[in-house]
């Protein structure tokens, strides 16, 4: 099949997936972290065997780095400056998330992640990839981003929003890590920075790093995982902010899920 319908199949694909995806989500969060054993029950069993948690990250979030670094030196402007600059932004966010992140968060002692989740996020995680590197460096898929493209408003303002989030999701994630001191299995009331106006930062700066990447790249791939992004995770920060409420009874009201002021 030509890389031009591969393509559109999986970016209609992925369009059509993200209602059912949200839709999902809302009434059942994946069963990972705090939503894997609600009130002690165990997840359900399609859900899979549980594999170490720490590992099932590396699992599921390495294709977002290494297939992306496979299908863009594919293409034939993989060696042009400006695919290159947005390449350095992918794996500036990847290479952290799959390799260091990891190995930074405060695992529960023996906690395990059901297969079903990396499997899922495997399969995810390579349309999304093949999308987004093909869109940077195969002519036949994607914009050309000449020179000039470095001094246009939406490169510049793309790049401004991705390292706001970027700050705002590596401090949240560094400070949720901070709670636990290690061997540590509780959960505390996360307090102070934007954990006063939100129970979810992290998800907070995800959303910014992926508005700065569809700004900047400025393109239908970029626009689809922003979406795809929020369908994943405004549940989930919903979920998580119900969660709160329910276990901590001075968790402080007027803190919202994930926007300040308004969700
Ligand atoms: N692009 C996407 O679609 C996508 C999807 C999923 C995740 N992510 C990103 O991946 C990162 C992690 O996501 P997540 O859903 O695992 O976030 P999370 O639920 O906030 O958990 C992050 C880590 O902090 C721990 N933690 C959270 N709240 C805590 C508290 N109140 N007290 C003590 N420890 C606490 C968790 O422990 P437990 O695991 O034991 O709960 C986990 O180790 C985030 O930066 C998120 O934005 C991105």
């Amino acid at each position: 099949m030509a890389a031009e319908r591969v393509f559109e199949l999986t970016w209609w694909g992925m369009l059509l997936a993200c209602p059912v995806v949200f839709g999902v989500l809302l009434r059942l969060p994946a069963a990972y972290g705090r939503h894997k054993n609600v009130q002690g029950a165990q997840p359900a069993r399609w859900w899979g065997p549980g594999i170490p948690t720490r590992w099932a990250w590396i699992l599921m979030e390495s294709p977002s780095s290494i297939g992306f670094a496979v299908i863009f030196a594919l293409g034939d402007r993989a060696l042009e400056p400006v695919p290159l600059l947005l390449l350095l932004m992918w794996q500036s966010h990847y290479v952290q998330r799959s390799f260091v992140y990891p190995l930074r968060m405060r695992v529960r002692p023996g906690d395990t992640t059901p297969l079903l989740i990396p499997l899922l996020a495997i399969v995810t995680n390579l349309a999304v990839s093949f999308l987004n590197a093909s869109t940077l460096s195969w002519s036949r898929l994607g914009p050309v981003y000449d020179s000039a493209w470095l001094g246009d408003p939406r490169f510049v303002g793309g790049v401004l929003v991705f390292a706001l989030g970027y700050h705002i999701n590596r401090k949240a994630d560094a400070m949720l890590a901070a709670l636990r001191r290690p061997g540590e299995s509780g959960y505390r009331i996360p307090r102070g920075w934007l954990f006063e106006r939100v129970s979810c930062p992290n998800y907070l700066g995800e959303f910014l790093i992926w508005s700065g990447w569809a700004i900047a790249t400025w393109s239908p791939a970029g626009a689809l995982f922003l979406l795809w992004t929020l369908s994943n995770l405004v549940p989930r920060a919903l979920a998580n902010h119900r969660w709160y409420r329910t276990m901590f009874a001075e968790y402080p009201p007027r803190r919202r899920a994930v926007i300040p002021y308004l969700l």
